[in-house]
């Protein structure tokens, strides 16, 4: 089973991938995570988010240190930005494309080397997954919520990681990534064709699980969600 979940910053797609992964059996890679590491590199170079040279972020993207997907430093407010900038480049795009195929068709059962054994299939999330990543995906949701809502979750995230943060200026950042990340050319974010629509403005992470679950006939395990 393949799964693809796009959507806005701090929507919830991450967290309903996340939960999907654990009650279906699935591989998860959040997929923002590739491009913030990207621009994270790029920064450690000295890189400025108004400048950024595509030269440098191609190569940055080539040779991803994957090491830095886990690094603490992908989660601030400017590596958020500069991770939206790279993401507008081919380059940068074409760079990260296949890696994310090999991970979603890597672990499906059909491929009995899957590095994850025991795994069902695999769930991205991302911008646009179920539109150019994963278009046969088996399932596909675009996950949205009103932008106060989005603002004042991605405030919580960061003052729980320890961040200073202000909930205008996230606000702000919120609105100018998502019109970036719409607006670019290529692989823009935008909902795939298919795509189940997840609104979680009044919803609880429980209620869309729920919800997503209910989607696509099946439910949640007991005890979970
Ligand atoms: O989901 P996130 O906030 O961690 O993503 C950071 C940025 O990366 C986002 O502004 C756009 C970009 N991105 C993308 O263009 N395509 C993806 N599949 C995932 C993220």
């Amino acid at each position: 089973m393949i799964i693809a979940v796009d959507g806005t910053a701090a929507s919830g797609k991450g967290t309903l991938a996340k939960a999907l992964a654990a009650e279906l059996g699935l591989a998860h890679l959040d997929t923002g995570a590739l491009y913030r590491a990207c621009g994270l590199t790029l920064m450690l170079e000295g890189a400025d988010p108004s400048s950024v040279d595509e030269h440098a972020a191609e190569i940055a993207a080539k040779n991803l240190d994957f090491s830095l997907t886990k690094d603490a430093r992908i989660r601030t407010a400017e590596a958020g930005e500069m991770a939206s900038v790279v993401a507008a480049m081919p380059e940068v795009r074409a760079a990260l494309l296949e890696g994310q195929r090999r991970f979603a068709y890597s672990v499906t059962p059909e491929l009995k080397d899957g590095l994850r054994k025991g795994l069902r299939g695999a769930i991205l999330d991302g911008r646009d997954i179920g539109t150019v990543v994963l278009p046969d995906a088996d399932y596909k949701f675009f996950v949205d919520a009103d932008v106060d809502i989005r603002a004042h979750r991605r405030w919580k995230e960061l003052i729980n990681h320890g961040s200073e943060a202000m909930l205008p200026a996230i606000m702000e950042d919120l609105v100018k990534r998502d019109e970036r990340d719409r607006s670019r050319q290529h692989a823009p974010l935008k909902p795939a064709d298919n795509a189940i629509l997840v609104d979680t403005t009044e919803k609880s992470v429980e209620e869309m699980v729920r919800f997503a679950l209910k989607a696509i006939g099946r439910q949640p395990l007991p005890g979970k969600s």
